[in-house]
């Protein structure tokens, strides 16, 4: 529902990572925008041209639709999983305040995961075999059952880090019981599903809707593990490329049919049509692709990679997935391919310090095709500089011609601080920063 005397020259995007950057920069760049309101941003954001950083976080939920009713935005454009789930965009409807994002109600195909794989049964869109456990002696039948190699999930969010994969009985086992009894994910954790474990790459497809009619993001792949050669813990995502080779037209041609066309026409059927980003986390395996998870918003970092190659203005399609009657089409740059690697503080995903200045963005951007997106930065009140602020510190983006291309490009932007072991080196770079070393190296060695 919009109101005439809304300002359609107005965005505001919730949210403070590296994905609310670049919806952020997308926007700006889009026809008509005038004003970007970034809620609470970052330092990439406060230093966007056509972006202004407000101090609200993105759970002040009352703050957020006082603030867009008293400016009058045109558009907001919900980022993270969290406000989804609390009913942001429920309480920005109510307002007559247009907003991109699904429903609380709609929102559960992420926020939880029992009820996304009960939906994907009822609506035979292909899945891995599942139990949904509420005590351990359920779990363990469900991890017994399956010998050991299985997937345990809280139901709840986690902050991604809720997904356990297993690969004999007593992990299992002591997966389930560190949820179910252990309380690791809190009330997330009160419930776990156990899952058949699924092999073959994986693939992150996006389809922005308005609940009937969508168009997909070039299909991309993320990096979810912190070290090389998909060692160390899960993370948030340590690096993206897309288009993913993997993905060929008849591919996603399957995946439209088979998952996302059943997902919205299931969620309209069921009384709580999909608006917003429907992020499908699939494996594709030898008997097709299957969901390994859905998302209910864009992807991190996937977003990163995937808006600098949409050629179509944004907001427009955005603001038409919120009000409905159709969505124009994501139009991809032609012969463009993007790539992330994502610069993480020292410690991430476990214990890191913040705080630390980060020299040499100018340097990095000045590589050809290179644009950085920041993702935990703030600003030095100080000085203005940026500062260090998170787990996850800078996407450094390149887009080139070639993946390959995109890849050398996005590594010749990350520096080496003079602490680095080693010669300095210009570039994107901060005190104790690790990144990946193989970002892309799968596709570029294997291309489809
Ligand atoms: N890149 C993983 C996610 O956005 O959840």
């Amino acid at each position: 529902m919009t109101t005439p005397d809304l300002d359609p020259s107005t965005v505001l995007v919730v949210g403070g990572g590296g994905r609310e950057h670049a919806l952020a920069w997308a926007v700006a760049r889009s026809a008509g925008v005038r004003r970007v309101y970034a809620a609470p941003g970052n330092a990439g954001t406060a230093g966007e041209r056509g972006v202004v950083n407000v101090d609200l976080a993105d759970d002040d939920l009352d703050g957020l639709v006082a603030f867009a009713a008293e400016r009058r935005v045109g558009l907001t454009v919900v980022g993270p999983e969290k406000p989804l789930g609390a009913g942001l965009v429920d309480r920005f409807r109510t307002a007559g305040l247009p907003v991109f994002g699904p429903t609380r109600a709609a929102a559960r195909i992420e926020t939880s995961k029992a009820w996304a794989r009960d939906f994907m049964a009822r609506h035979g869109v292909p899945h891995p075999r599942f139990t949904v456990a509420d005590d351990l002696a359920a779990a363990e039948r469900a991890v017994r059952d399956l010998g050991g190699r299985c997937v345990v999930k809280a139901d709840g969010l986690a902050a991604g880090k809720g997904v356990v994969v297993c690969d004999t009985v007593d992990d299992g086992l002591a997966a389930a019981r560190g949820m179910l009894v252990g309380g690791v994910f809190g009330m997330a954790g009160a419930r776990v599903l156990v899952e058949e474990r699924m092999d073959g790459p994986e693939l992150s497809v996006m389809a922005i809707s308005d609940g009937d009619a969508f168009t997909l993001l070039p299909p991309a792949q993320d990096h979810k593990r912190a070290l090389d050669g998909d060692a160390g813990p899960n993370t948030g995502g340590m690096g993206a490329y897309a288009p993913a080779p993997v993905a060929t037209p008849d591919l996603v041609d399957r995946i439209r049919r088979t998952i996302v066309e059943p997902v919205l026409a299931g969620m309209r059927a069921e009384g709580h049509p999909f608006t917003g980003c429907l992020y499908a986390g699939l494996m594709l395996t030898a008997a097709g692709p299957s969901v390994v998870e859905f998302n209910a918003r864009f992807g991190d970092p996937e977003t990163q990679v995937q808006l600098p190659l949409v050629e179509s203005d944004l907001a427009a399609i955005l603001r038409a997935a919120a009000t409905g009657g159709g969505v124009p089409d994501a139009r991809p740059r032609p012969g463009r391919s993007a790539a992330c690697v994502v610069v993480a503080s020292g410690g991430y995903p476990g214990v890191y310090a913040t705080g630390r200045p980060i020299d040499g963005l100018a340097e990095a951007e000045a590589v050809d095709g290179v644009k950085v997106f920041h993702a935990g930065t703030r600003v030095d009140p100080a000085t203005g500089a940026a500062l260090t602020a998170g787990g996850r510190v800078l996407d450094v983006v390149c887009v080139r011609p070639t993946l390959a291309d995109a890849v050398a490009g996005a590594y010749a932007a990350i520096g080496r601080p003079a602490s680095g072991g080693g010669p300095a080196r210009p570039g994107a770079r901060f005190d104790g920063m690790h990144h990946r070393n193989d970002i892309a190296r799968r596709a570029l060695e294997a291309p489809v």
